[in-house]
């Protein structure tokens, strides 16, 4: 890499932009995606999604996709094994003077500012305004649009799943693409219509580029939001749409397939009362795998006589 280390390391810090940069379609399913996977005291400030991972000291940090190394003189040394690196460097060479005075923000900071907007917010309109004006995600730098909710504000039901892909961003509605429409489908299959019968959002507010997993940073600091977005709502059950959606508002690792289609019954800290969650498939983990439609199948058919009783 050329002599713009300084120069580089300078720019994530100010302009919070991140390894998320990637343009390349990734496995959605992949846990390490993204993920830091080797760390180790370093030398030079290195920010992943406006979160400082590691100052001043280090010889090697390794993202998985990405290699972050420096050396012993102080010397950034960015080894990319996608996109990224093209991505952060043509950003860099527009934007590095660009804003200089620019406060960089940690992810305590960040995540206390959320809460802060978040407990301010007395109603789903005021909710979703403090959600589109957050500028501590950096995933909405790059986002076309803020993607809040859909549906029926008032049922009792509240679906969340993951977080927008390329149709959403677009339109800025939660599930509007070919998942979506098989998720309506699902519904559909047990007599619920969106409009009518359920209330959707996500656990995360901005497309990730490429439709890549959301990082754990990310949805620390979108957390805060969909706490209070379950506070007003105020839902009888949770549906909880795949892996991610799951373990953000359960904090659960277990795999979908071992708790799909029971009843979990949990104490929010943040709520009075416990809340039944409901885990079912992610369409698009069906799209590919559809021999599992059989299984999903049979859980809505559950869910139908749960919300029934
Ligand atoms: N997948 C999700 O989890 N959410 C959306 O809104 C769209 C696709």
């Amino acid at each position: 890499m050329s002599g713009n280390n300084n120069q580089m390391s300078k720019l994530l810090e100010l302009e919070g932009l991140d390894f998320s940069l990637s343009d390349q379609p990734c496995d959605y399913f992949d846990q390490d995606f993204g993920k830091i996977v080797e760390y180790k005291k370093a030398q030079q400030v290195v920010v992943a999604n406006n979160v400082k991972v590691a100052e001043q000291k280090s010889p090697v940090i390794k993202i998985a996709n990405d290699v972050v190394k420096s050396d012993n003189d102080n010397k950034i040394e960015v080894k990319k094994v996608n996109s990224t690196f093209d991505a952060i460097s043509s950003l860099a060479k527009r934007n590095i003077f660009k804003n200089p005075n620019k406060k960089f923000m940690s992810i305590d900071e960040i995540v206390s500012q959320a809460k802060e907007k978040a407990q301010a917010a007395n109603s789903l309109e005021e909710l979703k305004r403090a959600v589109e004006e957050f500028e501590g995600c950096s995933l909405k730098k790059m986002a076309t649009n803020t993607v809040f909710c859909d549906g029926n504000p008032d049922s009792k039901v509240m679906v969340i799943g993951e977080a927008p892909g390329n149709h959403e961003d677009l339109q800025g509605i939660p599930f509007c693409g070919d998942s979506g429409k098989l998720l309506d489908a699902m519904f559909g299959s047990i007599n619920m219509k969106r409009a009518d019968d359920y209330y959707i959002t996500n656990v995360l507010f901005w497309r990730p580029p490429g439709n890549r997993r959301p990082t754990d940073e990310e949805l620390v600091m979108c957390r805060p939001f969909v706490e209070r977005h379950i506070q007003l709502v105020d839902p009888k059950i949770i549906i909880l749409v795949g892996a991610t959606a799951m373990s953000a508002v359960l904090n659960m690792k277990d795999p979908v397939t071992k708790v799909r289609g029971e009843v979990i019954e949990h104490q929010f800290d943040f709520m009075e009362r416990k809340v039944d969650n409901f885990v079912v498939f992610h369409p698009s983990y069906l799209m590919r795998q559809s021999a599992k439609k059989r299984i999903a199948w049979r859980d809505f058919l559950k869910l139908e006589q749960i919300l029934k009783g």
